[in-house]
């Protein structure tokens, strides 16, 4: 297959799922009804926002169904959004006003966001296939920026995921919410992983994630990189 028929490379500069990724049978599914019954909402991978040529990386883990899975953006229309967003401006990632709409102009500073799952799965559960599955479309985006440094993991499924991707064994790097790993991947790429509870409206509600707790973790990203 030349590489113009390869279904599922978009573009040879930041590769992202086509619209009608079919790797998880159960994601397109749900993917489809949706479109049947909210024709005006995106109902397809959502692909990366920001930056590639950024030191940072946000890996969330997949879209919501009201939120990114209806707006097109990667955590815009959801709470999760709500407290990411306004964190990412408090520490200079940002510019522009976040408006919960993927044409509110806001540009990301030094940082891309994407998810470890760019289809919706349901009940927000991914199976531990389609997390395998997706896993290409995050090795590709990994590897498509070539200044990265940094990543901020939300949550235990992206922290594992992310490790897989790197080449790492789960045990070079346990999950724990605030623990920063300098790693190096296994094609000598040096990337430091800062962990953090996901910033769902579960997790907060419970005082699982305080505001204050998921503000640490980007301090520490700052202090880490420096300014931009
Ligand atoms: N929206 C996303 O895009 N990702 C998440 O992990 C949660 C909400």
């Amino acid at each position: 297959m030349s590489q113009s028929d390869d279904p599922f490379l978009v573009s040879h500069d930041f590769p992202e799922a086509p619209r009608d990724c079919p790797l998880c049978p159960r994601l397109s599914a749900f993917r489809n009804d949706h479109r049947k019954s909210k024709a005006d909402w995106h109902n397809a991978p959502v692909p990366s926002f920001g930056d590639r040529n950024a030191r940072l990386l946000i890996v969330g883990l997949a879209p919501g169904l009201q939120g990114a899975n209806r707006t097109g953006r990667p955590f815009t229309g959801d709470y999760a959004g709500d407290l990411l967003y306004s964190t990412l401006d408090l520490f200079g990632f940002s510019s522009g006003q976040f408006q919960a709409r993927p044409d509110d102009g806001l540009i990301l500073n030094d940082c891309l966001i994407t998810n470890a799952v760019r289809c919706v799965p349901p009940e927000n559960k991914p199976t531990p296939e389609e997390i395998r599955l997706c896993r290409g479309y995050l090795q590709d985006t990994i590897a498509a920026m070539p200044h990265l440094r940094a990543m901020v993991v939300l949550g235990r499924i992206s922290h594992d995921s992310v490790l897989r991707c790197l080449g790492l064994p789960l045990k070079a790097a346990p999950f724990k919410h605030g623990a920063i790993h300098d790693l190096v991947s296994v094609a000598g790429k040096p990337i430091t992983l800062f962990d953090s509870y996901h910033c769902s409206r579960y997790n907060t509600n419970t005082g699982v994630l305080t505001t204050q707790m998921f503000h640490a973790v980007f301090q520490s990203v700052r202090n880490r990189l420096g300014p931009i």
